[in-house]
């Protein structure tokens, strides 16, 4: 087991909190500050600490270069503005000079380090540049659930140089949801699975049969089932490489009885584009050379009866794109059918949780994760690297 943030002497101390505040930005501006204010708790509770606070993240992927977008100073001045403080921003997240800025930091003062991905010892896990960031502080916190499935130097390696070392509130409530999803929730438990790429999902699917009886499929991932089926389907999104491993899946399926609910109907465009021509067709009916870009009303129909049976719901990826507006509906259908019900709900993953926050449901929901990627991981029983490592 770990330890809390709360379970460990802080005063006076250093405390290294690794965050994510990989947040979407246009331009320079935040477009959703959910990862900052989520670890807002966590942060407040070390200043009441009179700890010196020194915050790490990544932002994007910069793979290892200095790339101006990927500056965390927007993150820095916003999180100054949510916590009414200062929050002292060296230019880089490593090297003398923030060392010296530590020594500086006053009791209850916040540092927040430049993107660690602008070193490419970061995601190498490279063990100087860990020891070198370990250096900074007495107190290891890791309160950056989006990225606990990552084994790189600020989640990883640096973390067996510290004594004192644990979680973060955010954390501790991320690990709270998706444990009771498969375990105290009521049954049955329900899987939605959508968005565009098979292989982020598939093998969840594959790991999760002996915890969800049923399993939701929309969105581009869909299409390359259907295909394992034998459907055409057109010019609709198929990850050839995968669709092997969806017949087996749908295959041990139908053995083990556990049923794995694909779109009936779908929205099909003559073109990727937001005003291109479409109709309504059923699964592999005069596609053509159209592509599927939702699901259909009938598709909709039928996800809402297992939405509304449902005991607990896990949901992740958009069932259609969702960008475009004539091709939302299936993925608005799902969010409001889920926030009307009385299921325990988790979503996890951009995507679907931009549509919540559009439609204004975020307080029907039980829980909204922070990580798409580490939720999926630690529901189907994967070990999380940053999790494994803070084990005492
Ligand atoms: C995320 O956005 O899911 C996390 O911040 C992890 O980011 P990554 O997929 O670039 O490692």
């Amino acid at each position: 087991m770990f330890r809390a943030i709360d379970q460990i002497p802080l005063q006076e101390k250093r405390v290294f909190i690794r965050v994510d505040f990989n947040v979407p930005l246009k331009e320079d501006v935040i477009v959703d500050d959910r990862r900052i204010v989520s670890s807002l708790s966590t942060i407040r509770y070390a200043l009441t600490q009179k700890a010196k606070i020194i915050l790490a993240s990544h932002l994007g992927r910069p793979k290892g270069q200095v790339v101006a977008a990927c500056s965390l100073l927007p993150v820095a001045e916003r999180l100054s503005e949510l916590l009414d403080e200062e929050v002292v921003f060296p230019e880089d997240c490593i090297g003398d000079s923030v060392k010296k800025l530590i020594q500086d930091l006053p009791e209850g003062g916040i540092m927040l380090l430049e993107n660690l991905r602008f070193h490419p010892e970061e995601e190498a896990n490279q063990s100087h540049f860990a020891e070198k960031l370990a250096s900074f502080a007495d107190v290891y916190i890791n309160d950056a659930f989006g990225t606990l499935h990552r084994a790189h130097a600020s989640t990883h390696g640096m973390v067996p140089f510290f004594k004192e070392k644990g979680v973060g509130f955010l954390v501790q409530e991320e690990i709270k949801f998706l444990s009771m999803l498969t375990t105290t929730a009521p049954k049955p438990f329900l899987v939605i699975l959508g968005g565009s790429k098979v292989s982020d999902k598939i093998s969840m699917i594959e790991k999760m049969m002996n915890h969800a009886p049923t399993f939701l499929i929309g969105g581009g991932m869909a299409y390359t089932f259907l295909k394992a089926m034998g459907h055409s389907i057109g010019k609709s999104l198929v990850e050839e490489t995968k669709v092997a491993q969806a017949k087996r899946i749908l295959s041990r399926a139908e053995t083990k009885g556990i049923k794995i609910v694909l779109p009936v109907d779908s929205l099909i465009a003559q073109n990727f584009e937001a005003h291109s021509l479409y109709e309504c067709l059923p699964v592999g009916v005069n596609w053509h050379n159209g592509m599927a870009l939702d699901i259909g009303p009938k598709t909709l129909g039928l996800f809402k009866e297992y939405i509304q049976k449902a005991g607990a719901i896990f949901w992740n990826g958009p069932m259609g794109v969702y960008e475009m507006s004539a091709f939302q509906k299936g993925t608005l259908g799902v969010a409001h059918a889920i926030a009307e019900g009385k299921s325990v709900s988790v979503v996890g993953g951009g995507d679907s949780l931009a549509a919540i926050k559009a439609s204004g449901l975020e307080k029907n929901f039980s829980h909204l994760s922070t990580g798409g990627g580490a939720s999926m991981r630690f529901l189907e029983g994967t070990e999380l690297p940053g999790l494994k490592v803070l084990e005492n």
